[in-house]
């Protein structure tokens, strides 16, 4: 049914595969419960990552639309600018991305280093901006400049999170359904970070198709459950009309909030051990901002039982380049 309903939309195919399923042997015998890792780390383009996926139909629409400007906006260490970024100088179109300072710090590592030197190879046309309070109003306001001037801008939405780009992660629950099927196991849990929300409304829904018994599980990184939980059901709701399917009657969104603080872009203690244990147990590097803090949730969700019998599925959805803006953190706090 889905993959019927998917195959009316053009996508560029920017992957060229499934990404891998692998236990993730050593932590799991240094926790006592068996660890998989579904590895969107690893998606074929600067550095890998989640937003690949949603580019895939961003940019085929982008493409159909005649744009010759891919226009974005996120955090100055920002994974989806780069690799939208990325996508734009692959295809040979520019880019423009309004960024914000989320935590206000005047780090020199943070505002040059990480995915912000990357946008720079990428030769994006960087705009700082205050904030991003209303970030679909302001790329609004910055297209309507573009086309002024003569170009024809695509507007990718913060974190490429509209019901198109949720598509990629329907496409990606699909894929992850048939290898856990192939396992021949019953997980417990697939845990991801949710932020802008197209991963893990995507991704719940195309599990609920053969996995629908499997909850999964948003670690919030950048707002507590309250303000969470309608993003993530109101862009399942949406993704599931465009795609001219209902949503399961059974369909919950399952979130943990208790592993963002202090906020959005600034590791915690667990979110530090965990980038520690997973590099020093298993050569694995998360990140500081958002899988980090999904696998500190994922950990610390094991140790209190939160979770029901079985093996458990991590998705890395990447983010790595930011270690390298937030060198401190891995000194002082473990
Ligand atoms: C590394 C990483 N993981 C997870 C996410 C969250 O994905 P989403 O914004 O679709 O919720 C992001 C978003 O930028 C990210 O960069």
């Amino acid at each position: 049914m889905l993959s019927q309903s998917l195959a009316c939309f053009p996508r560029l195919d920017l992957l060229s595969g499934p990404t891998a399923l692998h236990k993730l042997e050593r932590l799991s015998q240094w926790v006592g419960r068996d660890i998989y890792v579904k590895r969107d780390d690893t998606t074929p383009l600067a550095l890998g990552g989640n937003k690949l996926r949603k580019l895939e139909y961003l940019a085929a629409d982008a493409l159909a639309q005649g744009a010759d400007t891919l226009l974005t906006a996120g955090a100055i260490q920002s994974n989806h600018v780069r690799q939208t970024a990325a996508l734009a100088a692959q295809l040979g179109l520019g880019c423009v991305a309004l960024l914000e300072n989320p935590i206000g710090t005047q780090d020199s590592s943070y505002l040059s280093n990480g995915n912000r030197l990357l946008l720079e190879l990428f030769g994006t046309q960087v705009e700082r901006v205050d904030n991003l309070d209303n970030a679909d109003a302001q790329l609004a306001a910055v297209a309507t400049r573009l086309s002024n001037e003569g170009k024809r801008p695509y507007v990718v939405p913060i974190g490429g999170s509209n019901a198109l780009g949720a598509l990629g992660y329907v496409r990606a629950g699909l894929e992850l359904a048939e290898q856990m099927t192939a396992t021949g196991l019953n997980f417990a849990a697939v845990i991801l970070a949710s932020g802008s929300a197209g991963t893990h409304s995507g991704l719940a829904l195309g599990l609920s198709e053969s996995q629908g018994q499997v909850p999964v599980i948003g670690v919030t990184v950048s707002r507590p459950e309250s303000t969470q939980r309608p993003k993530v059901e109101t862009l399942a709701k949406h993704t599931a009309d465009l795609l001219g399917v209902p949503l399961p009657s059974d369909f919950s969104v399952t979130l943990w909030d208790e592993y963002y603080g202090p906020r959005y872009g600034e590791p915690n203690a667990g979110t530090v051990s965990a980038v520690r244990l997973l590099a020093s147990r298993e050569g694995l590097l998360l990140d500081p901002v958002y899988t980090g803090k999904a696998m500190a949730g994922l950990l610390d969700g094991i140790e209190r039982q939160r979770l029901g019998q079985g093996p458990v599925i991590f998705l890395h959805t990447g983010g790595a380049p930011a270690l390298f803006a937030y060198p401190n953190a891995w000194n002082g706090l473990t």
